[in-house]
């Protein structure tokens, strides 16, 4: 792989580039601080903006290391901040990045998060060179999984009680996408 970091990605409705500070009310207003967007995440809704400042600081500071991938997702068309796209984990042994998202409840349901998630797995197989793409979801969060389905995201199965997010513990289902899925 020849990591490149967060670079800007566009789309036709979206720009996905770094965060700065100036997002945290963005931020904090369309997920960070939502029940509903944070119900399967490992972390718990922001209880104030400080909380997704110092958030977003931690995210800045990491974009010094070339294999850090975090993008804030912006809606060309509001012009707000809606959501987020990361890279979780990579394996360097394998060329594997595990993918992982959240996206603003107002806008559920339009196809944002695919779109998003295709243009990054596009960039890391054309450019980092990365050969497998995975992702897991709560076998409870079905949503997750149809935008990992819409991506090419193929199921691998399902690891019980694998995991563990605001709900406690999970079932975890994996998916995943091969370079040569593609070719
Ligand atoms: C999962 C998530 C990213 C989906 O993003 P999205 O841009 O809405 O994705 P899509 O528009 O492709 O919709 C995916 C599925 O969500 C469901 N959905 C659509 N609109 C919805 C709405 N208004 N409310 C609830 N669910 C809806 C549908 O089942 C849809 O599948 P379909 O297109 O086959 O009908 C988004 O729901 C989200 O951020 N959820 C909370 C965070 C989360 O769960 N992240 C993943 C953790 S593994």
């Amino acid at each position: 792989m020849k990591h490149l970091g967060t670079v800007i990605l566009e789309t036709e409705r979206l720009i996905l580039r770094r965060f700065t500070l100036d997002d945290a009310e963005d931020a904090f207003r369309n997920w960070t601080n939502s029940e509903k967007v944070t119900k399967f995440m490992t972390w718990p809704p922001h209880e104030n903006i400080d909380v997704t400042r110092g958030y977003i600081q931690y995210c800045i500071d990491c974009y010094d290391n070339a294999d850090n991938y975090n993008w804030v997702i912006k809606h060309r068309e509001s012009g707000q901040v809606i959501g987020n796209i990361s890279i979780v984990g990579i394996t360097e042994l394998t060329d594997c990045a595990k993918v992982g998202y959240c996206l603003s409840e107002r806008f559920w349901g339009m196809g944002i998060m695919p779109e998003a998630l295709n243009a990054v797995i596009r960039f890391l197989f054309d450019e980092v060179g990365v050969n497998r793409i995975e992702a897991t979801h709560d076998v409870n969060n079905p949503k997750s999984g149809r935008v990992m389905e819409k991506c090419g995201m193929r199921y691998e199965g399902t690891m019980r009680q694998a995991g563990r997010n605001n709900h406690g513990i999970c079932d975890k289902v994996i998916r995943a996408i091969l370079k040569e899925d593609i070719e």
